[in-house]
């Protein structure tokens, strides 16, 4: 790895950066329902069921989501899985997770395994998930390729991994008008709601630091993964990658 990485448009020290992502997320993580609803206009709902419907997952299946958060994916999941299945909320970050915890009792889902982990380091056997998620996530982790990997070897062959995450537009009036958003209303909205402008300054510059949908794709096949597609979603503002593992 480089002794140097981006965290938001700073460049810091490689270890440096899971405290400074630690530090947004236990800021925001009371919030972060709201802001997602208000920031995306409830759009991050439409991304997250066409994720879930995108999966193959079924009745009995063992699923694993990254940086779950707050746990939206994992209760789609949890319904498609079944009794039978196996879903697991993990996060790197306890506030975040507490904050799923408490999401999913007030939603009345109960099966859900919630465990504390860093994507780079799965503390799972090889080749025992059906399918693995992470949405809005891996753009906050450090080491990227080698979460990806991870992610690939703990999956069973066939296995399905789906990556949600901000990307780029090729529309040029969308990007001018999404990037006014992001930089002069976002971080403001965050202020205003969450009481933290700096944090969402940071969420909307790790967005444009983001791998864009071609150098994602490229990152998730050198993982492993024998096949690899996108599906833009609002413009290319988010994409959907969804690897196979032969
Ligand atoms: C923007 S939130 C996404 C939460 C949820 N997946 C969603 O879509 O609403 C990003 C999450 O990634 C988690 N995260 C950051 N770095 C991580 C890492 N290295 N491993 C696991 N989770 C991480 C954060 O704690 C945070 O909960």
């Amino acid at each position: 790895m480089e002794n140097t990485t981006h965290f938001g448009f700073k460049d810091v020290a490689t270890e440096d950066k899971q405290g400074l992502v630690r530090g947004v997320f236990d800021s925001v993580a009371s919030k972060y329902d709201l802001m997602n609803d208000v920031l995306s206009f409830g759009a991050h709902r439409l991304w997250k069921r066409y994720t879930v419907a995108s999966s193959n997952v079924k009745t009995g299946d063992k699923v694993l989501d990254i940086a779950g958060g707050t746990g939206d994916l994992a209760i789609e999941f949890r319904k498609k899985a079944g009794e039978s299945g196996k879903v697991i909320l993990s996060d790197i970050n306890a506030a975040m997770l507490a904050e799923g915890r408490r999401n999913l009792t007030n939603k009345g889902v109960f099966g859900v395994e919630f465990i504390q982990l860093n994507a780079e380091n799965l503390p799972f056997e090889s080749n025992s998930f059906d399918c693995v998620s992470i949405a809005f996530g891996l753009r906050n982790v450090t080491d990227k390729d080698q979460a990806l990997r991870e992610m690939h070897r703990i999956l069973k062959p066939g296995g399905c991994l789906l990556v949600l995450e901000f990307s780029k537009t090729d529309n040029e009036l969308l990007s001018q008008a999404y990037d006014f958003y992001s930089f002069n209303i976002m971080p403001k909205l965050g202020g205003i709601i969450a009481d933290d402008e700096e944090s969402y300054q940071y969420l909307a510059e790790s967005i444009r630091q983001h791998p864009d949908q071609e150098t994602l794709k490229n990152m998730v096949l050198d993982a492993g993964f024998s096949f690899c597609e996108y599906h833009n979603l609002t413009g290319g503002i988010v994409a959907l990658h969804k690897g196979i593992k032969a």
